[in-house]
This record gives C-alpha cells, sequence and structure tokens, in this order.
C-alpha cells in the first residue's frame, strides 16, 4: 500500500507528538515542514531531515503532499485547512476546528464536497480508560449517563501568555480557559453522553490576568435532549495543574475519571480501576504530561481512514458537536465579562 507524503505546519510546542508520531509510522513520510519562523522551520527540518518551507501555500503548491497535520494558533486552523482541501490534501487538524462554529461548518463542507479526510485532534478520547468507560455505557454495563460534571483547576499565570504572540486573544485564540484546556474534558464527558445538547448555560470571568483579556474562570450546566445534565467549572488560577476529574452518574453506576485514570463502581458492588497506556511512540517526544500520549493513537487511525482501512474516527462533522458547544459557551455566557 502507498506510503503517504505528509507535512506538518507549525513547528512550535505540539509539532513534537505529530512529528514523532509521522517518524514512527511506516504509513507516511514526512517530506516538508513549514513554519512562518525560518529558525523553527530549518530546525524542525533538520531534525526530522526534511525540507522546510515558511510559505504554507507554497508547501501545498510544491510537495505534493496526501495530507498535512495543522498545529497552527486557533484562527488559522480552518482558513489553511481550506486552503488543503482546495488542493486535493487531507487534514488532520489540532483542537479546536475553530474559534466559530460556521467556519467549522463551512471546512466541514468544503471537504466533503472536495472529497477530502478531515481529522480533528481530541487525543485523550484514546486514553484507555476513556475508551473502557465509553465501551461499558454502550454495551448497557453502566448504562446512559443521567448527569456528570468535570472540574479542571490548572495554572496559567500571566507570563504563559506574555510569551505567545495569540494566546490570551479574542481575535487569535478564541477565548481562554473554555476553548484551550477545558475543550477535552468537556469533549470527553459529550462524547459519554452521546445526546444532542438542547440548551447552554455559561458564566465566564476573568478574575486574575491582567496582561490578557479572555476568560480564566467558567462554570456552567448544559441539558441533554435525552435528560442528561452536565455542569462544568474551570479555571486557569489554582496555582498547580490539578488532575482534571471528570464523574458520571450512569443508570448502573458511576465512573470517576482523575487525570487519566478512571474508576467504575457499579451499583452491584463491582469495581474495576484502569490506568492509562502509555505507548512507547511519544514516551520520548518532550510533551507535556497533562497533553497525555495519545496523539500517535489518533494519528495512526487517520492514516488508516486515508488508506482506506477503517472510517475516521473523529471526523469534521464529529468535531463540529464540541465546536458547537464550545461557541455556545461563550455566546450565551450570562455574567457582565464580555465574551467578543
Ligand atoms: N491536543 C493537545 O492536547 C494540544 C496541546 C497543546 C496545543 N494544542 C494545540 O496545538 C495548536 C498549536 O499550539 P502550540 O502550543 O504548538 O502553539 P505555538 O505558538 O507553540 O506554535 C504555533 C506555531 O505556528 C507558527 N505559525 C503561526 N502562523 C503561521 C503561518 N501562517 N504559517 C506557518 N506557521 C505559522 C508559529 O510560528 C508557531 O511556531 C493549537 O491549536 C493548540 O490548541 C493541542
Amino acid at each position: 500500500m502507498k506510503t503517504l507524503r505528509v507535512g506538518v505546519i507549525g513547528c512550535g510546542n505540539i509539532s513534537v507528538m505529530h512529528l514523532d508520531s509521522i517518524a514512527a509510522f511506516e504509513e507516511a513520510q514526512l517530506v516538508a515542514v513549514c513554519d512562518i519562523k525560518p529558525d523553527r522551520a530549518e530546525k524542525t527540518a533538520k531534525k526530522y531531515n526534511t525540507k522546510a518551507y515558511t510559505d504554507y501555500k507554497q508547501m501545498l503548491a510544491e510537495a505534493q503532499l496526501d495530507a498535512v497535520h495543522i498545529c497552527l494558533p486557533h484562527y488559522l486552523h480552518v482558513p489553511v485547512a481550506c486552503d488543503a482541501f482546495e488542493a486535493g490534501v487531507h487534514v488532520l487538524s489540532e483542537k479546536p476546528m475553530s474559534i466559530r462554529y460556521e467556519d467549522a461548518v463551512r471546512a466541514v463542507e468544503l471537504a466533503e464536497k472536495k472529497g477530502m479526510h478531515y481529522g480533528v485532534i481530541f487525543q485523550c478520547r484514546y486514553n484507555t480508560p476513556s475508551q473502557l468507560v465509553k465501551q461499558r455505557i454502550t454495551d448497557g454495563s453502566l448504562g446512559a449517563v443521567k448527569c456528570g460534571r468535570t472540574t479542571l483547576t490548572w495554572y496559567r499565570p500571566d507570563n504563559y501568555y506574555d510569551k505567545s504572540d495569540w494566546k490570551g486573544t479574542w481575535d487569535k485564540e478564541g477565548g481562554g480557559v473554555i476553548i484551550d484546556q477545558a475543550i477535552h474534558s468537556l469533549d470527553l464527558a459529550n462524547w459519554m453522553i452521546g445526546s444532542e445538547p438542547v440548551e447552554v448555560q455559561s458564566s465566564l470571568h476573568n478574575r486574575n490576568h491582567e496582561i490578557m483579556v479572555v476568560e480564566d474562570s467558567a462554570e456552567g450546566l448544559i441539558k441533554y435532549k435525552n435528560g442528561a445534565l452536565l455542569s462544568f467549572f474551570a479555571m486557569n488560577n489554582f496555582l498547580v495543574d490539578e488532575p482534571i476529574e471528570i464523574r458520571l452518574i450512569c443508570e448502573h453506576g458511576k465512573a470517576i475519571f482523575s487525570y487519566d485514570k478512571a474508576t467504575i463502581e457499579y451499583h452491584d458492588g463491582r469495581i474495576e480501576t484502569v490506568d492509562n497506556q502509555t505507548p512507547d511512540v511519544l514516551k520520548n517526544s518532550g510533551g507535556k504530561d497533562y497533553w497525555g500520549f495519545q496523539h500517535a493513537a489518533q494519528v495512526k487511525q487517520f492514516y488508516n481512514a486515508v488508506r482506506g482501512i477503517e472510517p475516521l474516527d473523529i471526523s469534521g462533522k464529529e468535531a463540529l458537536k464540541i465546536q458547537k458547544i464550545i461557541c455556545d459557551i461563550y455566546q450565551n455566557n450570562d455574567s457582565p465579562f464580555q465574551a467578543k
């Protein structure tokens, strides 16, 4: 079967998780990388023995790519994905799909029209505990989620935002703790619930950041068509990164996630505990603990889809579900704090 010719656009923090995944898989060959900062593009190209570009449009035109990984600031995800689709190139985009729901819909429609695969990274779904709990919900042993809560208490001080030329801004990041950090736990809980949200309530605040304008604190409630309720609390003022917690109260028991472990307590007294299994591929990539290590699993699944072996798990259409929730959280903010 054909080896895919792939490229990576954006050689910042997260790119190592993509680059090391590509390097580990024989299904794909890294033929180009691109960063608008020439030193980053060159350094990455040298490390991975490939060609450097500083203009992604030139890369799309020249490099005869089958697929690109998009590792860019949020506001660039949709425009770059659409340029790739127009060039006949499949896309695996970092989360979030977009900072605006309508733009994400437009990208999904274009991918469908051009017959391109559009994958969106939500690597936490590939954690061993996530897979197990989802299976126990769908096979009926745990049964449907009746209510849940997600809690994220992390620390992103002013200098975290100061170092970045796009984080902490409405126009480039599209928000703060919700769109960047809590998006993963909200996606996991929403995926587990598996029903359609009918109402999203939220209160957003910037309680403790001087130099950035987006929210650092958020809480709210999501109501689902099947009656399930999901409450959330997220903030970046905790001084340390405590493990994310998700609690799901189900028909036949409850599932409790803490960081990347989960415990299932059934009503009949049985207890199942599961730890995440870290794949060897990314153990030494220098990634952050709180990203987890499952990018490799999702990259491989995306390649399988592009090569026609299996359907794409987290397609653009699937990712629109959490994208809509995220955008509704900003849209429906009922605090005096202005989400622009
Ligand atoms: N899945 C996860 O757990 C996870 C974790 C961290 C980051 N991310 C996501 O990854 C994406 C990138 O985040 P990051 O922390 O790596 O950001 P970053 O700022 O470190 O990297 C972005 C890179 O894009 C480059 N860039 C900007 N404009 C460009 C353009 N027009 N053409 C080419 N390159 C350009 C920048 O120079 C920079 O090197 C974001 O969407 C972020 O939310 C995901």
